[in-house]
């Protein structure tokens, strides 16, 4: 890691840094430069205004933003909250951004796509989401794209760690509790650990600054800016993560009865919003261009697990 990256008081501005993805930036991306990190209530993303007069304050080189609504079921009843912060607070920070030539890091989802078929997703694959949430978060990108701002998206899918509410955690929660879990497994995807995308973040901020030596950062990003997909490596089911992370911390806790967890069909867990039933995502883009490989997934639950 390089440390100051960023030119003399070059700041990063950060949102959803109480978020899952947001607190590991929040440490990841220190030592590039300045982090401003504010609270939701002094940049509150479901207020345009609030976004705008943030922005212009701060004055930064890269905004970086894992805020997000990301109540997948509860958006299909709240369409509007949803949109005004996966969508409108993106345009707002896309505008603005350009305006100052700053350079946006942004996230999306698997959940843009409709998820037929069985080979992973490219970047440039037809999207299709079947949830609010993945048409709000869909809506983000483009409003991103048509600002003009030099940006990456991170499109990601199932995001876990050691902190924040995610699947692992209610997971290891539940089956201390129960004899049973049934968990579906006919969604196909890979989880991706929340550090492993702040260490992307940092190494492609850290990439474009070592480029932009010789050129402006909005000539960097026009040339190797988009859409990148950046998940855990290899594929499993909801089941199948659940499996290995009882199993994982079975294995430390040998005294403990965990549950036993059953597979079921999405057809049987009936909840609001739909799921893609294949999330798979095909990294290469990110290989080629920039030469990180996400962890594997398997590899990443082990690490999480000992940290718990
Ligand atoms: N989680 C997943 O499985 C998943 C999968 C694919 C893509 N993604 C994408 O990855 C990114 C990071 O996700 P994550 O899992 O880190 O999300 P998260 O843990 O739910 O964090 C979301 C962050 O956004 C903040 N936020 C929400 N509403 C806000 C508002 N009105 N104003 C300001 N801040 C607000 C939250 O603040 P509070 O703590 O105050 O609520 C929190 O800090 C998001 O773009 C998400 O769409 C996530």
């Amino acid at each position: 890691m390089v440390q100051n990256a960023l030119p003399t008081g070059g700041r990063i501005l950060l949102t959803g840094a109480t978020g899952q993805v947001g607190g590991e930036l929040l440490e990841t991306l220190k030592p590039l430069g300045d982090v401003i990190a504010p609270t939701r209530v002094a940049m509150d993303l479901s207020n345009t205004a609030s976004v705008r007069e943030m922005i212009r304050a701060v004055r930064p080189r890269w905004i970086v933003n894992p805020g997000a609504y990301t109540a997948v079921d509860k958006a299909e009843s709240e369409p509007d909250l949803a949109y005004a912060i996966n969508a409108e607070a993106v345009k707002i920070i896309g505008q603005e951004a350009k305006a100052i030539n700053a350079g946006v890091i942004h996230y999306s989802t698997d959940y843009v796509f409709d998820g037929s078929g069985s080979t992973p997703y490219l970047e440039t694959d037809a999207t299709g989401p079947v949830s609010v949430y993945g048409a709000s978060k869909l809506a983000g990108e483009r409003a991103l794209a048509e600002s003009g701002a030099g940006h990456i998206v991170f499109r990601t899918s199932w995001v876990y760690g050691s902190r924040g509410k995610n699947f692992l955690l209610t997971i290891l929660k539940l089956a201390r509790e129960r004899e049973t879990l049934r968990v579906v497994a006919d969604q196909y995807g890979a989880p991706t650990w929340s550090r492993d995308l702040a260490r992307v973040t940092a190494e492609v901020i850290e990439q474009c600054e070592a480029t932009a030596r010789t050129k402006e950062l909005s000539a960097v990003l026009s040339d190797v800016g988009g859409i990148y997909h950046a998940a855990g490596a290899g594929e499993t089911t909801w089941y199948g993560f659940a499996a290995e992370a009882v199993r994982l911390r079975q294995e430390r806790e040998p005294a403990v009865r965990f549950a036993k967890i059953e597979a079921i069909t999405t057809a049987q867990y009936p909840i609001p919003a739909k799921r893609p039933a294949n999330s798979r995502m095909n990294c290469i883009r990110l290989m080629e261009r920039f030469g990180w490989k996400m962890m594997d997934w398997q590899d990443s639950l082990r690490k999480v697990s000992a940290e718990l």
